[in-house]
C-alpha cells in the first residue's frame, strides 16, 4: 500500500513534533490504527527532506521500530509497517529489550554502573549538605561540584576553568548555546545527527565541513559565514580521529581573526586506551573556546550531568540563559557527584571501565580479523564504538536494514553524513556488550552481509 506523502506528514507528523519525535510519532500512529498494516514508507532520504530534519535521524528511528518489530523491511522492497496482532499492537514493547544485539554507539557498560558507590555518595552528600542548600539553586549549578569539576578539567584535560556551569546532558548545554548564538554553525562532516538536529531545531543554519585523517578540514572554515563551529576534537564523532595539531593551531587562529567560538565537545576523551588524550583545545584560547563535558559516556546518560566552560565574556549570558530555561538543574545530585569525585570514586571507576572496554574492543576487533578480514576498523585508539570500513559500494544503509531484521542494532555509517558519504562503513558500540556477546553479533553481522 502506497502512502500519499503529504497527507503523512500533515497527518501523523504535525509541526511541533517534526524534528524531535519520528520514531515516537510512527510508533504511535501504527500502535493506534492510522498507519496500516502493509503501508510502505519513503525512503529515509525523502522522509528526512519532507519533515526537514537529518536523514540519520530517519534512519535511526526506522531500526529501531524494526528492531521492535513495528516495522520490516526487506532488500528491494523498501520498509513497510509490519502486521501486529490486537494484543501485541496494545503492548508498549521495551525497546533495549527487542534487541539481540544493540551496538548502537555512544552507551556505556551500563552493567557496570556503580551503584552502591553512587548511593553511598547521595548519602554522605545530602548528610553534608546545608538545609540552605536545598532551596531553588544558583542557576550556574552547585558551587561544591563547579569547584571539583574545574579542578578535575585541569587536573585531566588541561583545561582552564575558572568557573564551570552545570547543564542537564550535553544537549541541554548544546541548546543553551544555540539559542544564544543563532546564525550559522559549522558542524564535522560527519558528525553526531543528534546534535546537528538539536543546533536546526533552535534555527541555527548548520553547514557541514568534511573531515579527513586529521580531523575537520579547518582550511574550509574562512569560505563560510560561520561565528562558530563544533567540533568533536580529542576524537572526531563518529569517525575517531584526533585533530592534527596544525589544524589546532588553525582553528584557534581562524576563531581569534573572526572572533568566533569553537564549541569543542570532549564526549569521550577519558576512554582512550594507548595513551593519554591530547589536552583539551580550550586551554589555548579560553576566550574563544566553549568546553563541553558529560558524564554520559562515564557514568550513564541517564544521569542528565554535563558542564560547560564558557569564556568569561559570555558566562552571565549563559547562567541567565539556564536560569530562563528551568532555575536551574538539580542539586541533590550534583552534590552526590562531588562527592564521588571528590573521594576518588570517579577515577576508580573510569580505571575499571577503561580496562572493561579495552577488553571489549579487542575482542569485536579479532572477531572482525576472524570473520571479515576485508572490512577495516578505524578509530580504535579511544571511546566507546569503532567504525568498521566496508568494501567500496556496499550499500550500508541496506545493510543496517538486514541487521534489524535480525534484532542487530548496528548504525550505518550513511546516517552521521548530511551529504554523500565518502565511504560505506558501520558505526559500532562495544561498551556495553560482554566479549561473548559481542563475537556472537560479528558472527551474526557476517552472515546478514552474505560475504
Ligand atoms: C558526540 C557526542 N557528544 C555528546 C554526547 C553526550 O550527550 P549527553 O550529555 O546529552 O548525553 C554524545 C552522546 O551520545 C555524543 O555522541
Amino acid at each position: 500500500m502506497e502512502t500519499n506523502w503529504t497527507t503523512f506528514r500533515e497527518l501523523l507528523l504535525p509541526e511541533h513534533n517534526r524534528r524531535r519525535g519520528v520514531e515516537a510519532e510512527l510508533r504511535r500512529a501504527i500502535r493506534e490504527g492510522r498507519l496500516a498494516p502493509g503501508t510502505r514508507l519513503p525512503s529515509s532520504r525523502d522522509l528526512a527532506q519532507q519533515l526537514g530534519i537529518a536523514r540519520g535521524t530517519v534512519t535511526s528511528a526506522y531500526a529501531q521500530l524494526i528492531g521492535e518489530g513495528y516495522l520490516t523491511a526487506r532488500r528491494g522492497s523498501g520498509t513497510t509497517v509490519a502486521s501486529l496482532g490486537p494484543e501485541s499492537a496494545e503492548r508498549t514493547p521495551e525497546p533495549a529489550e527487542r534487541w539481540r544485539y544493540n551496538l548502537r554507539p555512544g552507551l556505556p557498560a551500563l552493567s557496570a554502573f556503580p551503584r552502591a558507590e553512587w548511593v553511598a555518595a547521595h548519602r554522605a552528600a545530602l548528610a553534608e549538605l546545608p538545609d540552605d542548600d536545598l532551596s531553588y539553586p544558583d542557576p550556574a549549578g552547585y558551587s561544591g561540584l563547579r569547584k571539583e569539576l574545574a579542578d578535575y578539567l585541569a587536573r585531566v584535560r588541561g583545561v582552564v576553568a575558572r568557573d564551570v556551569v552545570i547543564t542537564n546532558g550535553s544537549a541541554d548545554a548544546l541548546s543553551l548555546l544555540a539559542r544564544m548564538l543563532k546564525g550559522s554553525i559549522a558542524v564535522e562532516e560527519p558528525s553526531h545527527f543528534g546534535a546537528v538536529s538539536m543546533l536546526a531545531s533552535h534555527g541555527m543554519r548548520t553547514v557541514p565541513i568534511p573531515v579527513d585523517d586529521h580531523g575537520i578540514r579547518v582550511d574550509l572554515l574562512s569560505t563560510t559565514d560561520c561565528s562558530a563551529v563544533l567540533v568533536t576534537s580529542a576524537h572526531q564523532f563518529p569517525l575517531g580521529v584526533v585533530l592534527h595539531p596544525e589544524r589546532r593551531r588553525a582553528l584557534v587562529e581562524w576563531a581569534q581573526s573572526r572572533d568566533a567560538l569553537i564549541i569543542e565537545d570532549d564526549y569521550d576523551a577519558e576512554h582512550r586506551y594507548d595513551r593519554p588524550a591530547l589536552g583539551a583545545l580550550q586551554s589555548l584560547a579560553p576566550e574563544h573556546v566553549v568546553y563541553q563535558g558529560s558524564t554520559s559516556k562515564v557514568l550513564a546518560p541517564a544521569m542528565r550531568l554535563a558542564w560547560l566552560v564558557v569564556p568569561d565574556r559570555l558566562r552571565d549570558t549563559v547562567v541567565d540563559r539556564k536560569r530562563l530555561d528551568d532555575l536551574g538543574s538539580a542539586t541533590i545530585p550534583q552534590a552526590a557527584l562531588a562527592h564521588l569525585i571528590r573521594t576518588g570514586g570517579y577515577d576508580r571507576h573510569l580505571r575499571r571501565t577503561r580496562a572493561l572496554y579495552r577488553k571489549r574492543r579487542d575482542a569485536l576487533l579479532n572477531a572482525f580479523a576472524d570473520h571479515l578480514p576485508s572490512w577495516r576498523p578505524i578509530g580504535v585508539a579511544a571511546g566507546l564504538h569503532v567504525v568498521m570500513r566496508l568494501p567500496d559500494g556496499t550499500d550500508d544503509l541496506a545493510l543496517q536494514q538486514e541487521l534489524a531484521s535480525r534484532g542487530v542494532n548496528a548504525m550505518a555509517l550513511a546516517n552521521f553524513y548530511a551529504g554523500e558519504p565518502s565511504y560505506p562503513g558501520l558505526v559500532l558500540g562495544y561498551a556495553a556488550l560482554s566479549p561473548d556477546r559481542l563475537r556472537d553479533a560479528v558472527r551474526e553481522i557476517h552472515c546478514a552481509a552474505g560475504v
